[in-house]
């Protein structure tokens, strides 16, 4: 049997649909019928669960690490907490020290909701605060205001919560109406933040602003200034996206970076179940009845997924077997500068990050060949 600690969970709550964002979520008009109708799919959810672990051959760990996503998680309220509680701490205990992160957007918590997940283990919040530039909320199309914000913020800090916030770059018009990123960082800094998510903006196609996103030099400008500050206040850029004061990086997402199981429950919720070097499966939550999409992935699609998450770290590519074709290239990228080789481990620096997805290109053909 192999063993799972980590569970991410999807809650789909919305109390706006922002424009941008292409995560699963529905619009929560009507609180009481969803939650109740929520509570139903991950119940039936949890039984498909149990085959599913039992026809892989997995079992339950004890948790280490638990991720709330959506969607907007801080909407289940005190309702998910009791939920919690007794539908899946009744089935799977809880370590001591387990890091347990719920997102919440400002807005949507009270103190009251907070110390209710609190009861059931919730340490670690993770604000969305995107920007703290009253005019680009407005474009972002975001339902909260920056007093909501400064609220949250001020909340977390004077509770002495760990949390992290969510910051987003390359928006719309930046250019044009001069966004002032420094200052809004040095805003957020103010606060005492643990870690940072910092974000480019990802367009869809049918995003109402394609025609006003800044270049990509702009872009490439408010990252690597972002990046140099946050590095000069004591922050590690550990992940191309995250930013952590030593002790802070997430233990949850180091779990997907490091290509170790984690499963997965709600809407759309992805797990993965790894059997060994070279075998794995992964699979995904169907939105209308609790059924899972499963995709196995054998020892040479692991080996590219292993080769693509170890080189969005700060740690590194650990050579496995031959690896002739890749030392070439990542030889190309030293010589462009987006990153050396520290001992054993090939490393990106700041903007080989920036360049991952051109880098990737480069090295999904080479594994194709
Ligand atoms: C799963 S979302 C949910 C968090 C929360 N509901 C919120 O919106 O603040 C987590 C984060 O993903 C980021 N995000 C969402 N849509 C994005 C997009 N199109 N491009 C880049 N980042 C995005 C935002 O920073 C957001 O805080
Ligand atoms: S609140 Fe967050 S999850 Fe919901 S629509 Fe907006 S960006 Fe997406």
């Amino acid at each position: 049997m192999t063993q799972v600690s980590s569970l991410y969970l999807h809650i789909p709550f919305c109390r706006h649909l922002c424009n941008y964002c292409d995560f699963y979520k529905t619009r929560f008009d009507s609180p009481h019928t969803q939650i109740e109708s929520f509570h139903q799919f991950l119940k039936n959810s949890l039984l498909r669960h149990d085959e599913l672990m039992k026809e892989q051959g997995m079992t339950w760990a004890s948790l280490e690490t638990v991720y709330l996503g959506g969607g907007t998680p801080s909407l289940w309220g005190e309702a998910g907490a009791e939920f919690f509680k007794q539908e899946i701490l009744q089935r799977i205990s809880l370590r001591p020290k387990a890091e347990f992160t719920m997102e919440v957007d400002p807005g949507t918590w009270t103190p009251e909701m907070l110390s209710a997940w609190k009861a059931v283990g919730m340490n670690r919040i993770s604000i969305g605060t995107q920007t703290l530039n009253p005019e680009f909320l407005k474009i972002m199309d975001r339902a909260h205001s920056l007093d909501e914000s400064y609220k949250l913020l001020g909340y977390c800090q004077e509770n002495d919560w760990n949390f992290s916030l969510d910051f987003l770059l390359g928006l719309p018009f930046s250019r044009e109406k001069k966004r002032d990123i420094e200052s809004e960082l040095r805003s957020l800094l103010s606060f005492r933040p643990k870690h940072i998510s910092l974000y480019i903006l990802n367009a869809r196609s049918k995003y109402p602003h394609t025609q006003d996103m800044p270049d990509d030099e702009f872009i490439r400008e408010e990252y690597l200034l972002v990046s140099e500050i946050l590095r000069n206040e004591g922050f590690h850029h550990y992940e191309v996206s995250n930013f952590a004061l030593p002790g802070f990086e997430s233990r949850h997402n180091q779990k997907y970076w490091e290509t170790q199981s984690v499963a997965a429950l709600g809407p759309t919720g992805t797990g993965l179940f790894v059997q060994g070097e070279d075998q794995a499966i992964r699979y995904k939550w169907k939105v209308s009845r609790a059924e899972a999409e499963i995709e196995p992935l054998g020892a040479s699609e692991l080996e590219l997924e292993r080769t693509y998450l170890e080189l969005r770290t700060s740690r590194g590519w650990r050579p496995r077997g031959d690896v002739t074709k890749l030392a070439e290239l990542f030889q190309s990228w030293t010589h462009q500068q987006y990153g050396q080789w520290s001992g054993e481990r090939y490393q990106l620096n700041s903007l080989g990050f920036l360049m991952l997805d051109s880098l990737m290109d480069d090295l999904f053909r080479l594994s194709a060949l």
